[in-house]
């Protein structure tokens, strides 16, 4: 605060100073000394202004970071420099080809684009899901003899990476496709690797000439990235002739066919819907490259899953908890609108509300970080789908007697 209160009175003083030096001038100098003396000062003062300017310009690009070829940018980079980089990066690449007679690693390449990353990252965070990580696994492998290709001067068309991606809700479509767009923000294929969720509603309009700029604008915010295009087969609505999804179907055909190197479209829905709607869109069918499938999760992955989110948020289930919540899960899996994982985290979100509400009921009673940690077969059999089924087993018994 005084530091500022300093700065003013510097700048006042200053000006006060200015002002008398002129008013004096004014009145003691012959005036055209004055009007010599004014021009001098003001193409002085300009002087200074430029020299500065540029020093600073100067300055600032000497002291940026310089990055080596194929390094991949921080992510909060990506939208500017870390664009700009990358691009440095491929460019440099193609000069440099190598000699026919060197060498290079899959290993070195692979690190070089730090893709590692991503695929720790489905191992971690995605229980299961084998076949699919696989296909993952197969399409950097792809990208990645591309990029060493490149290096060696060998030219190939670039690969057709449109994709579908089929399965029930909560099976992970979504968050496979995060990693897929991070993935090849990271060999190179995409310029900034960002995910645009769209569905119907944002790429088709209601009236004659409302689709046509609703789907290039939803395009427009994913150029550069990948195009997430949920539950797809209601773009189209066959025998309806006054609906324009075809309209939206045909503009995103072209772009998928001329924008490839700045686009990739990801179809996702349940597979019997997606198969009928290829059935009536050839054109769409034929320009999906990779179709990955996510299965159903079975009773022990679903409870795998269900551990993995708790681990991460320190909370963990009871031995007689875990068995509430087998028996919770084959409950739910027979019934309406299960959503996999998703039903699965959200279960677990409601257990911990109920495990808050049950030690906030007894307040004066010490807790320790286990109690803090623990859910009980109680905050599980407590949901009201239990009410709604018979008694089902001796755990719901020794669930009722209070926990310690
Ligand atoms: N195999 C899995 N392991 C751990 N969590 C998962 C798995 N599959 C899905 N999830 C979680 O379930 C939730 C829903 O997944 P999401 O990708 O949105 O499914 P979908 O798009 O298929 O409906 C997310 O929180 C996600 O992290
Ligand atoms: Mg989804």
């Amino acid at each position: 605060m005084y530091g500022l209160k300093l700065r003013y009175a510097k700048s006042s003083l200053l000006i006060v100073a200015s002002l008398i030096a002129i008013i004096l001038a004014f009145s003691y100098l012959p005036h055209a000394l004055l009007a010599i003396i004014g021009g001098f000062v003001v193409i002085l003062g300009l002087s200074y202004a430029l020299g500065h300017n540029t020093w600073k310009q100067t300055r600032d690009i000497g002291s940026r970071p310089s990055r080596a070829a194929g390094a991949r940018p921080q992510r909060g980079e990506r939208k500017s420099g870390g664009r700009k980089s990358r691009a440095e990066a491929r460019a440099s690449r193609r000069v440099e080809i190598l000699h026919p007679e060197e060498t290079v690693t899959l290993s070195a390449e692979r690190e070089a684009a730090e893709i590692e990353d991503v695929f720790s990252s489905l191992d971690n965070q995605l229980v299961g899901l084998v076949p699919v990580k696989k296909k993952v696994e197969e399409i950097a492998s792809l990208l990645l003899v591309d990029r060493v290709r490149h290096r060696f001067g060998l030219d190939a068309p670039r690969p057709n990476l449109h994709m579908c991606f089929t399965g029930d809700p909560g099976t992970g479509k979504t968050t496979v496709a995060l990693q897929m767009a991070d993935l090849l923000f990271r060999l190179g294929y995409l310029e900034k690797g960002h995910l645009v969720h769209a569905m119907r509603d944002d790429l088709v309009g209601e009236f004659i000439g409302h689709t046509a700029p609703k789907t290039k604008r939803t395009l427009e915010r994913a150029m550069g990235g990948v195009l997430f295009i949920d539950e797809a087969y209601y773009l189209y609505r066959a025998g309806d002739s006054k609906d324009y999804g075809q309209e939206c179907i045909d503009i995103l055909l072209q772009v998928m066919e001329n924008d490839r190197d700045k686009l990739v479209v990801i179809l996702a829905g349940y597979k019997d819907r997606m198969d009928v709607f290829f059935e009536s869109n050839p054109g769409m069918s034929s320009r999906i490259a990779h179709h990955l499938d996510f299965a159903p999760y079975k009773l022990d992955e679903l409870v795998a899953i269900g551990r993995a989110m708790l681990d991460r948020s320190a909370y963990y289930l009871s031995a007689d908890a875990e068995m509430a919540f087998r028996e919770y899960l084959t409950l739910r899996m027979g019934q309406p609108r299960f959503a996999n994982a998703r039903s699965v985290r959200n279960e677990l979100e409601r257990t911990r509300l109920r495990h808050a509400f049950r030690l906030a009921a007894e307040p004066e009673l010490s807790r320790s970080k286990d109690d803090l940690m623990r859910l009980e077969a109680a905050d599980i059999l407590a949901s009201p789908l239990f009410a709604l089924a018979e008694p089902v087993s001796a755990i719901e018994e020794s669930a009722r007697r209070p926990p310690r």
